[in-house]
């Protein structure tokens, strides 16, 4: 193996980017109400990146000192072929991590595939336990099947496996005990996120459905004893341990308590775009670049070391005013 190359993607505040989160598809099975407009229209073929690009721009990161890249979507795995492109992806020298965000639907036939391409963790959206709140969340989601790709997952034996929940208050918000039974139950880890303003929603006020990670910590006295860990995965969740478990409950807060200083990760998203920050527009167009130069991936490199001088500061999100990001969730994956 060559050795590694020193980090060379580095902000304007010093933050060092090591993992890329690749949206491999803007295209779901489900209609999350916080993600997506009930009617969406989904990008034509043309505008996206064909697998073989997106191969090219996860290899330039690697070589860059990416060490982490998640496959997110939408949902990923509903992209025709996106087992082979992980397979190749697993294989980059200077990758520690492949990792992939899922809703969980595909999971009862694909798990083993996807540990055998090479992925160490897994994360699973499910913000619920009732069928038909699940339904009512999801749009189009069958929570059975999500449960049976958790317990697939499981038996398949991936480093760990963590539940994603986004908590609305009146809709799901007196679930969280129970869901973090439902993890210390299966061994398995789970997050609490804090819903963000990215794209209109019809459904619900996001304003008043707010329910802060400090209010689910307060629910979650009551039952647990959570104990404040210093692990941390690379991503935004804060742990915490349940007393007597191997089960980590983490808070993701963009509201309650921001992250965006310690922030060490870029998107790419399906149409080619390399988008600094999920709270802002700051982004490169790499689809063009690639295109224009397609046997010379120096030009991407520098694009993207270049790229580095335009990641903002921080995120500005507001949920008591209309969204300033039009962008649905399912443009970046989260
Ligand atoms: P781990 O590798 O397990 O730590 O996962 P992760 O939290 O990095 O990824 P995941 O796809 O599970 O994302 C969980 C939530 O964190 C999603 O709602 C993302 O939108 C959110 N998230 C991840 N990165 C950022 C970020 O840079 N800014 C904001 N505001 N939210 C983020
Ligand atoms: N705010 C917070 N999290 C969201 N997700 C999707 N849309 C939003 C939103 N508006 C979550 C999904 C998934 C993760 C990648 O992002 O539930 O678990
Ligand atoms: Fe699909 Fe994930 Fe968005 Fe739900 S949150 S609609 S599962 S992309």
């Amino acid at each position: 193996m060559t050795p590694r190359p020193p980090a060379q993607l580095i902000d304007r505040f010093g933050r060092v980017v090591d993992y890329l989160r690749i949206s491999i598809t803007d295209r779901c099975d489900f209609r999350c109400v916080y993600c997506m407009a009930e009617d969406m229209t989904f990008l034509p073929r043309a505008q996206i990146l064909s697998l073989e690009e997106i191969y090219v721009i996860a290899q330039a990161f690697t070589e860059l000192g990416v060490k982490k890249i998640r496959i997110t979507g939408g949902e990923p795995l509903v992209r025709k072929d996106a087992l082979s492109l992980l397979n190749n992806i697993g294989q980059l020298d200077g990758l520690k991590e492949l990792v992939i965000t899922t809703n969980g639907s595909q999971l009862d036939t694909m798990s083993a595939a996807l540990k055998a391409a090479g992925v160490k963790r897994i994360n699973i959206s499910l913000d619920t336990l009732d069928a038909a709140k699940f339904k009512v969340i999801t749009r189009t989601g069958d929570l059975q099947k999500v449960l049976d790709g958790i317990q697939a997952a499981k038996s398949t034996g991936f480093e760990r496996i963590k539940i994603n929940a986004v908590i609305l208050k009146d809709r799901n918000h007196d679930e969280v005990c129970d869901l973090v039974q439902f993890a210390v139950d299966n061994g398995i880890d789970i997050s609490f996120i804090e819903e963000m303003p990215l794209g209109v929603v019809s459904k619900h006020d996001r304003s008043e459905a707010y329910y802060s990670s400090f209010m689910i910590k307060q629910d979650l006295a009551q039952r647990f004893n959570l104990i404040a860990s210093m692990e941390k995965t690379g991503g935004p969740s804060n742990y915490f341990t349940v007393a007597d478990t191997q089960t980590r409950v983490g808070f993701i807060s963009p509201h309650s308590e921001n992250f965006c200083s310690t922030c060490n990760r870029v998107r790419l998203t399906v149409e080619g775009r390399l988008l600094l920050c999920l709270g802002n527009e700051h982004s490169v167009d790499l689809k063009a670049v690639l295109r224009e130069h397609p046997n010379d991936t120096k030009v991407l490199k520098q694009t993207i070391i270049n790229a580095m001088q335009i990641k903002p500061e921080k995120h500005e999100f507001n949920i008591h005013e209309q969204p300033v990001i039009l962008r649905y969730m399912n443009m970046t994956g989260g």
